[in-house]
């Protein structure tokens, strides 16, 4: 699934995926205490995250989040045994769901997630547009959506794939199109560090 010649922070992968992913976790620790908090999830909560890298955010969902159940998404297998060595995540057993896969082809039923993030993976996404959809049937009536980025708006590679970020208004372009996908609100939810968090909610 992953191509060799693809910049590492898109495809982490192999030894250097490995430690990659080992700074990827440190210098974003603001983000995922802020994701949690915006996540604001209730016991037995069904979450999903897209493009989880080393599963950080998920091994903290598993541990102070009573009974919930976890799946997530990511297209290296690096990535995806990493975080399957978490003993709070191994821990869950049929309360685990991770797969190979990216974020604008969703394996999971409509209506499958109190809640879905997506930390510092949205510029890698070639078709922002079937993403947005995607996350919106996947989420239960009322669920959430959290999108936490840097905004690449004055500096992007010009290698990033989503036109969103290359589009020199990141954050307001991403805002608007989870609007035009349908989400009911659309809100700005304050930042950590350098990163920015939306937080949009499906309509109940
Ligand atoms: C910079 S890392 C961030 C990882 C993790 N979310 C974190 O904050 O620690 C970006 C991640 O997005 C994943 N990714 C790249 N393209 C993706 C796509 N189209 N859909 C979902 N995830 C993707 C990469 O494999 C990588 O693990």
């Amino acid at each position: 699934m992953a191509g060799r010649s693809e910049p590492l922070p898109m495809r982490p992968q192999g030894f250097w995926g490995r430690v990659f992913g080992r700074l990827m976790e440190a210098m974003n620790a603001p983000s995922y205490r802020l994701a949690f908090r915006l996540i604001d999830a209730q016991a037995g909560a069904s979450i999903l995250e897209i493009g989880f890298g080393t599963g950080k955010l998920l091994e903290l969902l598993a541990r102070k989040v009573k009974k919930a159940r976890l799946a997530g998404v990511e297209p290296t297998e690096t990535m995806l045994e990493t975080a399957l060595k978490r003993g709070a995540l191994r821990r869950l057993k049929d309360r685990l769901d991770l797969r190979l896969g990216t974020a604008d082809a969703l394996p999971w039923d409509s209506g499958s997630f109190d809640a879905i993030a997506a930390l510092h993976c949205f510029q890698f996404w070639a078709d922002p547009q079937s993403a947005a959809n995607e996350i919106l049937r996947t989420l239960k009536p009322g669920g959430r959506f959290v999108l936490i980025l840097r905004d690449h708006s004055k500096r992007a590679p010009k290698w990033l794939p989503n036109p969103i970020s290359k589009s020199g208004n990141e954050f307001g372009n991403a805002c608007r199109l989870l609007q035009e996908a349908g989400f009911e609100s659309v809100r700005s939810a304050g930042g950590a560090g350098s990163s920015l968090a939306i937080v949009a909610t499906k309509a109940a």
